[in-house]
């Protein structure tokens, strides 16, 4: 195991208080966005949008990579400048999703189970070779009636952990990414307790499966009510519950934590990184950061909708929302960024 590598490329993904951005939806879920927005959903599109996104002026200035899918890697701008390449000049790290996905999990109604593992070895290496140097696996708990079950949080935190051992083994820092959904009536509390227990079991599986931990990326939920709890707990309430789980779970030689965002809207999602930053960074042994695909994205589709003279606006969007989100990272956002 390169352990050099992996250090570096963690460290620098996340040096001068920069986040990742998440572009990595796969082809399904990226149609299933366009479709709402009345986008054609085909290869070309994607490609237009991934370009959008990448060629956005100054993006490199609060973005130290971005997660692609297996599409997006190989693609090229319109000119015919390979997206790795406008990635590098930006000095912008590639990263690469290579889980196949959730799977409804087997005798687990209502339970899903992320596959991948086969062949995975094989996959990683070519990744490597094309440039990548960090990856993602994500593995999702829905919460409800007697679930997760302990087999479904097992079960896919040992895959998470099989995944973090193969791509520590060529030299590409994993992200490990087990999101607990926030569909539902459920509690914030309840999120709390899952999530606690979802983390514990991730981190016994790491260590089992000698994940090195200087070398890993965790991508975790913030820990919320359900989207239709009627109870909406405050940004102080959601940063002292998220912060009590990571202290307790996720050891100080992990370097960075970078949440996902998962269906918060933007604003909301950059305030509550920012309160948790704001109040604890000093106590912190981890970077507190963020890795976000809707809160940085949603804006700025919303105002491309498939159209090129709408193109650099939805990237001045998008610049925007990174900006806020470094300012988050540093505990430094306020209200007033957004209407700057
Ligand atoms: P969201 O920020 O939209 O939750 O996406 C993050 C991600 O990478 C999902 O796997």
């Amino acid at each position: 195991m390169n352990t050099e590598l992996l250090m570096a490329t963690a460290a620098k993904l996340f040096a001068a208080d920069k986040g990742l951005l998440a572009m990595d939806e796969s082809n399904p879920t990226c149609n299933k966005r366009f479709e709402n927005l009345g986008i054609p959903q085909t290869v070309d599109y994607r490609r237009a949008y991934r370009e959008l996104i990448i060629t956005t002026p100054g993006l490199g200035e609060c973005i130290g990579g971005v997660i692609l899918y297996d599409e997006t890697l190989s693609q090229q701008t319109q000119d015919g400048t390979p997206f790795l390449k406008v990635l590098a000049d930006a000095g912008i790290i590639p990263g690469i999703k290579v889980d196949t996905g959730a799977k409804d999990m087997a005798a687990h109604p209502g339970e899903k189970i992320t596959e991948g593992l086969d062949g995975l070895r094989d996959r990683l290496q070519i990744y490597f070779g094309m440039g990548a140097r960090f990856a993602k696996w994500r593995a999702v708990f829905a919460i409800g009636e007697g679930i997760p079950s302990r087999s479904c949080i097992e079960a896919n935190a040992e895959a998470l952990a099989r995944y973090a051992a193969l791509c520590q083994e060529v030299g590409l820092v994993p992200i490990v990414e087990p999101e607990v959904l926030m569909d539902g009536e459920h509690t914030l509390e309840r999120c709390r307790m899952v999530s606690q227990e979802v983390l514990r079991n991730v981190f016994i599986q790491l260590n089992c499966q000698r994940v090195l931990l200087e070398g890993m990326i965790l991508k975790p939920n913030m820990v919320l009510p359900g989207l239709t709890c009627p109870t909406q707990e405050s940004l102080d309430e959601v940063a002292d519950n998220t912060m009590k789980n990571l202290w307790r779970t996720v050891p100080a030689a992990v370097p960075a934590i970078a949440f996902l965002s998962g269906g918060q809207s933007a604003e909301l999602a950059t305030a509550r990184l920012n309160v948790m930053n704001h109040r604890f960074k000093s106590q912190l042994p981890w970077a507190l950061t963020f890795s976000f695909a809707r809160a940085i994205q949603q804006p700025a589709l919303e105002i491309w909708r498939g159209e090129l003279v709408h193109v650099k606006a939805a990237q001045q969007a998008l610049l925007h929302r990174t900006r806020c989100n470094r300012a988050a990272r540093r505990g430094q956002y306020t209200a007033a960024m957004e209407k700057a």
